[in-house]
């Protein structure tokens, strides 16, 4: 018995409390002698029991079986999956551009269409991030995930996923992005047949959304656009296979009933999605370009106060105004790396080859910057109020440098000739001053 799956709370890491069943979650007691319903009450804990109350993560949750009921697990090869350290290769000083991946087989899921980019830290260290892209054409037909590695932060690029959780569901689409927690069991329906995007596996601390200082207690993406699954369940005895991603290998078993059988949950360790239509850009209304840190939707701090393993970064339409100013991002190097994915449209520092499904790497103070086509127009421009529209890129920035899988850099859709972006600039002085 499902109850019907596409309904939602609000918020971002508040607390929450769904039942799917009447009188399923108890009242007083997180933890009583008898559960209702017969219902066994289990605690995932997201954080690290003593962390600050404002850090703290964790959800009890009520159920017809306890998850620890299985078997042992077997390994199982991932052909595309990897995880950091990347060393097996030397990652070049260069700027890297891929074309979109290509097409899997027939009967690829979402967890076996997931290729690995590149990545940085160390999964053991539970720290650092790694970028993949997934492309599916099969919907999880009795099969089960969840990752102990780190949390997964999705974002689409074709295609609706229905992410079916241990919370609840949730449907994304192309513009949307879901965060699900470290360890939590899902499956992905893909209602259109085929689906393709973006992902970031976090290992260290999970995304939050960031302070707003001057800002003030509006703006960027609001806590309240964060939508959250209310509880369904899956009953009944049947045979599914769970797979788990530990340590940076994948593992698996079959039981004899869905691990999404929770009925009833409270707590704010939960999956959410968010619209990124929903973000409330600010920018420059006088003169000159604002770091782009004032795009960040998302942010995974690091161990280092005001420093990020992964800001997640989002450039959405946007009215640009400013005088005197060159418009586009401007040419730059910068000690935190890029990595950048576009979900449509044209991003506006690049005239050309940077497509809707294809990646851009810059990693640590690699020079980049517009092309000269771009930089022709913008320096021309009459600068009039102009709109950026109908575009959606992104960026997992990472204090990080991110090393490359052999399969990215081998990869036969990498733009071999990503460096000639910048040909065709010319000195405006041919000769020494004297
Ligand atoms: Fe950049």
């Amino acid at each position: 018995m499902t109850t019907p799956p596409l309904s939602y709370m609000s918020g971002f890491g508040n607390q929450f409390a769904s039942e799917a069943l009447e009188g399923a979650l108890p009242k007083g007691r997180n933890s009583p002698q008898n559960a209702p319903h017969g219902l066994y009450a289990e605690l995932i804990s997201g954080s690290a029991f003593t962390v600050a109350r404002a850090e703290n993560r964790r959800t009890w949750v009520y159920r017809l079986l306890p998850s620890a009921v299985h078997g042992a697990f077997e390994p199982m090869p991932h052909a595309s999956w990897e995880s950091a350290p990347f060393k097996a290769v030397a990652t070049p000083a260069n700027r890297f551009r891929w074309d979109p991946w290509p097409q899997p087989a027939p009967g690829t899921d979402f967890i076996d269409g997931i290729a690995t980019v590149g990545g940085n830290g160390d999964v053991d260290e539970q720290s650092g991030i790694v970028a993949h892209v997934y492309r599916a054409n099969a919907s999880m037909q009795d099969r089960y995930f969840f990752n102990a590695d780190g949390e997964l932060l999705i974002v689409p690029q074709q295609g609706r996923l229905l992410i079916q959780t241990e919370m609840g569901a949730l449907q994304i689409v192309p513009g949307e992005i879901a965060l699900i927690p470290r360890g939590i069991h899902f499956r992905v329906d893909l209602p259109d047949g085929t689906a393709a995007g973006y992902l970031c596996e976090n290992y260290g601390l999970p995304f939050r959304l960031p302070e707003l200082g001057p800002i003030g207690s509006n703006g960027l993406a609001n806590p309240r656009d964060f939508l959250v699954p209310v509880a369904a369940y899956e009953a009944g005895t049947r045979t599914v296979r769970v797979v788990r991603k530990f340590l940076g290998q994948f593992w698996q078993a079959t039981q004899e009933y869905s691990p999404l059988n929770v009925v009833a949950w409270h707590g704010n360790l939960a999956p959410c999605k968010y619209d990124l239509a929903h973000f409330m850009v600010i920018g420059s209304i006088s003169f000159d370009h604002p770091d782009p840190s004032i795009y960040t939707v998302l942010t995974a701090p690091s161990v280092h106060p005001g420093t990020a393993d992964c800001d997640f970064v989002v450039f959405p339409p946007r009215w640009l105004v400013a005088e005197d100013t060159f418009r586009p991002p401007w040419f730059h190097r910068n000690v935190m790396s890029e990595m950048m994915g576009l979900i449509k449209g044209i991003y506006d520092a690049k005239a050309e080859g940077f497509v809707p499904g294809g990646v851009s790497l810059h990693n640590c103070m690699l020079p980049h910057g517009p092309d000269v086509a771009t930089f022709e127009k913008a320096s021309t421009a009459e600068l009039v109020p102009h709109k950026v529209d109908n575009t959606m890129a992104f960026m997992f920035e990472s204090r990080r440098v991110f090393r490359l899988s052999r399969q990215a850099l081998d990869a036969e859709h990498r733009q071999g000739d990503y460096d000639g972006v910048w040909d065709g600039f010319h000195s405006p002085l041919t000769t020494p001053v004297p």
